[in-house]
């Protein structure tokens, strides 16, 4: 797939991204509205639980602790200058941390049964995008790499992010539970 190629592509898949979130935050509220919400109304808001957290298979520690990472040192680089030294060391420490994090998602199932689930397809998209959003940055395709990168930051990371806090799953056990 070539720059130009890329670049149309991104328009679409933002488009896709949008509606697969949207279908599927319905879904949940549609499937698990009332179990959620009486989980809500018995939250007891608490730091993280430690020993929960160790208990959880490497690949699911690994896993959080990139999310968590990728998504602060993002909130970084969105925030600090751009195309400088410090904007290309946080740069390839994010997109490790991505890789990491979509990379150890595939091992992790659970939402549907022993199957992928619709979020394996963030994982998918982000392995493919992620690659090419480096190489715009290499070939100074400044417009291309900002729309892939930002649209990996806020639809990956924050979207993913948030869906991970909804009642019931680990994230929300780990701090509401
Ligand atoms: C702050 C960001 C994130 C956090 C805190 C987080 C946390 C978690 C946790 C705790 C799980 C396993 C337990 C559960 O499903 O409740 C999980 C599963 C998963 N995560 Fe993440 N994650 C984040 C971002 C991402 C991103 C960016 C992607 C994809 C690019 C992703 C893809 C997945 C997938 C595919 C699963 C398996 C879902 C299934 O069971 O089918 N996550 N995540």
């Amino acid at each position: 797939m070539t720059l130009a190629l890329f670049s149309k592509v991104l328009p679409a898949s933002r488009r896709a991204g949008t509606v697969l979130t949207i279908a599927a935050g319905l879904t949940a509220v549609v499937l698990f509205g009332p179990q959620m919400l009486r989980m809500v109304t018995q939250a007891t808001p608490h730091g993280p639980d430690i020993p929960l957290f160790l208990k959880q298979p490497t690949v699911i520690q690994a896993h959080i602790l990139a999310a968590v990472a990728s998504v602060l040192v993002g909130a970084v680089i969105l925030s600090a200058r751009k195309g400088h030294t410090f904007h290309r060391t946080m740069g390839w420490i994010w997109a490790c941390l991505m890789a990491v994090t979509a990379g150890s998602s595939l091992f992790i199932v659970g939402l549907n049964g022993d199957h992928w689930s619709l979020i394996h397809l963030l994982s998918g998209w982000t392995l493919v995008i992620l690659p090419f959003a480096v190489w715009a940055a290499r070939k100074h395709r400044v417009d291309v790499h900002k729309r892939a990168m930002t649209g990996i930051f806020w639809g990956a990371s924050i979207v993913a992010g948030l869906f991970t806090f909804l009642p019931g799953r680990l994230m929300w056990t780990l701090f509401m539970g």
